[in-house]
């Protein structure tokens, strides 16, 4: 924390950027960090809350050391994409937004990301996997699908 904040000269313009730096060196804004960049930037502790909630980059729970981006976009939801989501939350057992108990996992669903002529797409991180069906949602994910899955 102090470490990106010394990056940083803690004026209010800053604010922004502090918190993408932060998020993106702890993977999320827990509350705590949030009071400390308050102190820093000197900007009130509820517009530092106010400004974060209000973008949609910003996460305030842990993420999960994998994060799985399942695209919903147009090309992708035509060639099944909703059945790839749905099998991934049958195995990880959380939904878009949540991350797995044990922290190793994160989903997210995305509008496209860029892979369109392999639909139905996922990310891994910075990995890309294409061409998804149920079984080969099963190889990479494991896990057992709940009674109806494939
Ligand atoms: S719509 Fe899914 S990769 Fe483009």
């Amino acid at each position: 924390m102090e470490e990106v904040l010394g990056r940083f000269k803690g004026s209010r313009g800053e604010l922004i950027g502090i918190l993408q730096a932060v998020q993106e060196r702890l993977g999320y804004l827990p509350e705590r960090a949030m009071l400390r960049i308050a102190r820093f930037t000197k900007v009130p502790e509820s517009q530092v809350f106010g400004v974060s909630s209000f973008y949609a980059q910003f996460r305030f729970k842990p993420v999960g050391r994998r994060r799985v981006m399942v695209c919903q976009g147009t090309a992708c939801h035509v060639r099944g994409g909703a059945k790839i989501l749905d099998e991934i939350e049958k195995r990880l057992k959380i939904r878009p937004g949540g991350t797995t108990p044990d922290l190793e996992y994160s989903l997210d669903t995305v509008a496209c990301i860029g892979a369109c002529a392999l639909a139905p797409t996922i990310m891994i991180n910075k990995d890309t996997f294409g061409r998804l069906t149920q079984k080969k949602v099963g190889d990479i994910f494991g896990g057992t699908p709940e009674k109806g899955g494939e």
